[in-house]
């Protein structure tokens, strides 16, 4: 059995798309043993307990400094001694400590094909916004393992998604959303759980 952790910070529909995928055998023998938001009002977490899922929100407004809260986030991982850590729309930049101890056991789910659109800045809808002013007639996602840089460790599936003309930010992040994301992210941790994919 796969123990996942999986870090959030707002509407958690890529987390949804793992439980679902869970429920209905898409992702087999992997169990989500916490959900960690960094926001406490994110809808993510009424996602987890809808689902049965223990859930901790640890806020960096609740820690004096920013060393205590990554400590706190490090040790709300370890607490859950997952097998792999999985960002899902966590937009919050890994403590090195935290990406040193879970190398190549942690993945992230962007946006974007990466390299285009990602790094700094690149978040959320703000992909999407600069996707369409660059006007690329093609996106997609990406799932990397997680290393010290900003989406740059290695890739490990990408899938593309076209652009029609009239797309906005919105219509876009959906089509990603529901073509690409909900449908790589499951299939990722299918396979690393049944051992096609290595991890650390
Ligand atoms: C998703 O589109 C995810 O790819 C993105 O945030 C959104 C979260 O949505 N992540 C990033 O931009 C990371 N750089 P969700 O909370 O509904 O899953």
């Amino acid at each position: 059995m796969l123990r996942i952790a999986v870090c959030v910070s707002g509407g958690g529909t890529n987390l949804q798309a793992i439980i679902d995928a869970i429920a209905d055998g898409r992702i087999a023998d992997t169990e989500i043993v916490r959900v960690i938001s960094n926001k406490k009002d994110a809808y993510a977490l009424e996602r987890a307990a809808k689902a049965g899922i223990e859930a901790v929100a640890v806020a960096r407004t609740d820690y004096p400094d920013k060393q205590s809260f990554q400590d706190a986030l490090l040790g709300a991982v370890d607490e859950a001694a997952p097998d792999l850590v999985v960002l899902a729309g966590f937009l919050v930049v890994l403590p090195e400590k935290m990406v040193a101890k879970y190398r190549k056991r942690i993945i992230n789910i962007h946006p974007s094909l990466i390299p285009s659109f990602c790094g700094d800045g690149f978040y959320g809808l703000r992909v999407h916004e600069a996707a369409l002013a660059r006007g690329v007639k093609v996106t997609g996602a990406t799932v990397h393992f997680v290393d010290e840089g900003t989406d740059t460790g290695p890739i490990i599936k990408q899938k593309a998604v076209e652009i029609f003309d009239g797309d906005t930010p919105e219509v876009l992040q959906k089509r990603v959303m529901e073509q690409a994301e909900w449908k790589i992210l499951p299939e990722t941790i299918n396979e690393i759980a049944a051992g096609k994919i290595k991890i650390g």
